[in-house]
């Protein structure tokens, strides 16, 4: 079975709902998302008890601090035996290649570490407001070179962005896109949309979804039927 490309965001702040959820749910087709909610709500234990049941967590808590910091907190993430752990890479080169180094050097150093660019809540209004010249896109782009730059795994960004990223990092360097809505879908609060075949198509590597997912009367089947829209796009 090849790695799954489908990232299922839990946004749940109930745990037995999410234990209930995800016992729905096949750790060989899909992965899963803890984010800052329920990682504040239910902590490392939560984690460890969804690992135990087979998934590999992407633990999106987008660390932000001085170097030194953010690489305790990387390490951390990697001795609690997640797949993956994120950093935002406007913290910087140093905060980066710190967090590297961290997992690098911990009991867990397979843990693949990735940054945020640009958060797609974000316009250009508010990158004058941090004195930055860019446009979103020219921002993404300079930010994923800067994570390639530090050896990072890859980037997370819009599936709009993906296509410039591919370009300037390559094809062995992960893109995870979140804002993707399978064909028919209620786009909820999500503006800037692609379905998951053109995500893939503009090169990302795994897709984020979560309310397609969580919101659906039969999960396993909204993974599959993600999984071969997927397999469509990258077989054409
Ligand atoms: O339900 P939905 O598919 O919109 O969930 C997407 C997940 O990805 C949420 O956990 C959300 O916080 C996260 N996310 C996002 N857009 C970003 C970064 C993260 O929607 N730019």
């Amino acid at each position: 079975m090849q790695d799954p490309r489908v990232i299922v965001a839990l946004d749940y702040d109930n745990k037995d709902t999410a234990m209930a959820f995800i016992d729905k749910l096949d750790p060989t087709l899909c992965k899963l998302k803890v984010g800052k909610e329920m990682f504040t709500l239910f902590g490392p234990e939560f984690v460890k008890e969804i690992i135990a049941k087979g998934f590999d967590v992407f633990l999106d808590l987008k660390f932000h601090d001085i170097p030194n910091t953010v690489a305790k907190a990387c390490k951390a993430a990697a001795e609690l035996g997640v797949w993956m752990v994120n950093v935002h890479a406007s913290g910087g080169l140093p905060m980066m290649q710190a967090a590297k180094e961290a997992i690098a050097n911990s009991a867990n150093p397979s843990t693949k570490l990735i940054a945020v660019t640009v958060l797609t809540s974000m316009d250009q209004e508010d990158l004058k407001l941090l004195g930055s010249r860019y446009n979103p896109l020219e921002a993404v782009a300079s930010l994923a070179a800067a994570a390639k730059e530090c050896g990072l795994h890859g980037v997370v960004c819009s599936p709009l962005e993906a296509s410039t990223v591919r370009k300037i990092a390559g094809d062995d360097f992960m893109i995870i896109t979140p804002g993707v809505r399978p064909a028919g879908a209620a786009t909820s609060d999500q503006k800037r949309v692609k379905t998951p075949a053109e995500a893939i198509k503009a090169g990302a590597t795994a897709l984020v979804i979560g309310r397609p997912v969580t919101g659906s009367d039969n999960p396993a089947l909204a993974v599959k039927t993600i999984l071969q829209q997927i397999e469509e796009a990258l077989n054409n």
